[in-house]
């Protein structure tokens, strides 16, 4: 999961869905799938997945859209093998694009913080999608993926959220002065406790910033680590 580097071969629907706009590569994901900028456009383009599917990241980026910044859905669909989602452009770039590689500190408490105010402004009791412990697993085993048996029976929940469900730092976006401005790929949201974001998003510091940054990233959320909620569900993200 990147930012593309050389040619990038653009699949003939996004250039179809792109009309005349010009298309620049931004992000190629796990599975192949790739990101364009089209103008003031974003079109998203990968095979059919069954993890998470565009269809659930345009019903859940509509439901949050009242609440807190996150693309307005322009469309999506799918054919046999590949899905699409085009969205209206947020005006800022990913915490990973190169400027905050370079500036980690800012970035990261950028990302805190957007990440504890998506979790202050979206509305728990209104919020149709889950992101259960036990269904993750599930779902997990559907796949074939073995899940370590001490990972069914998680901590005492801290706080119910919604959460993004993919809180790593590239899907926060910051604005030139380094502030959040908004989240995208919310295609797993749901209510869970509120470290399953907050671990993923500190294990990921890690990943694109190097060691050293996980607990900074906790504080600008604005609580105290908690080393047993955060292994538990790091080791949850990792095994599903
Ligand atoms: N509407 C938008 N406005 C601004 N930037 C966007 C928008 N949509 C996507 N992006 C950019 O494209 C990148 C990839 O989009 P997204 O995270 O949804 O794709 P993905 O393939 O699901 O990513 P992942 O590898 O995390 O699964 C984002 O990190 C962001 O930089
Ligand atoms: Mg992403």
């Amino acid at each position: 999961m990147s930012i593309p580097a050389g040619d990038v071969e653009v699949p003939a629907l996004v250039r179809r869905l792109a009309g005349d706009a010009e298309l620049v590569p931004v992000w190629r994901n796990g599975i192949g799938g790739l990101t364009f900028r089209a103008g003031d456009h974003y079109v998203k383009w990968g095979p059919l997945n069954t993890e998470t599917t565009m269809a659930d990241e345009a019903e859940r980026l509509a439901w949050a859209a009242p609440h807190t910044p996150v693309p307005a859905v322009v469309e999506h669909g799918a054919d046999a093998s590949h899905e699409w989602l085009v969205t209206r452009a947020l005006a800022g770039r990913s915490a990973v694009d190169p400027r905050w590689i370079a500036d980690p500190a800012t970035a990261v408490r950028a990302v805190g913080r957007g990440l504890r105010a998506l979790h202050d402004a979206l509305p728990v009791a209104e919020c149709p999608f889950d992101w259960d412990v036990a269904a993750r697993i599930a779902h997990a085993q559907r796949r074939g993926r073995q899940v370590p048996t001490e990972l069914r029976e998680p901590p005492p929940i801290d706080r119910l959220v919604v959460c993004h469900g993919d809180a790593c730092v590239p899907n926060t976006l910051l604005d030139d002065g380094g502030a959040w401005v908004g989240h995208v790929d919310l295609g797993a949201l749901g209510v869970a406790d509120r470290w399953a974001d907050l671990a993923v998003a500190a294990m990921s510091t890690e990943w694109n910033y190097g060691p050293g940054w996980a607990d900074e990233l906790v504080a600008a959320y604005g609580v105290d680590p908690d080393p047993v909620r955060q292994a538990y569900y790091r080791d949850l993200w990792n095994a599903t």
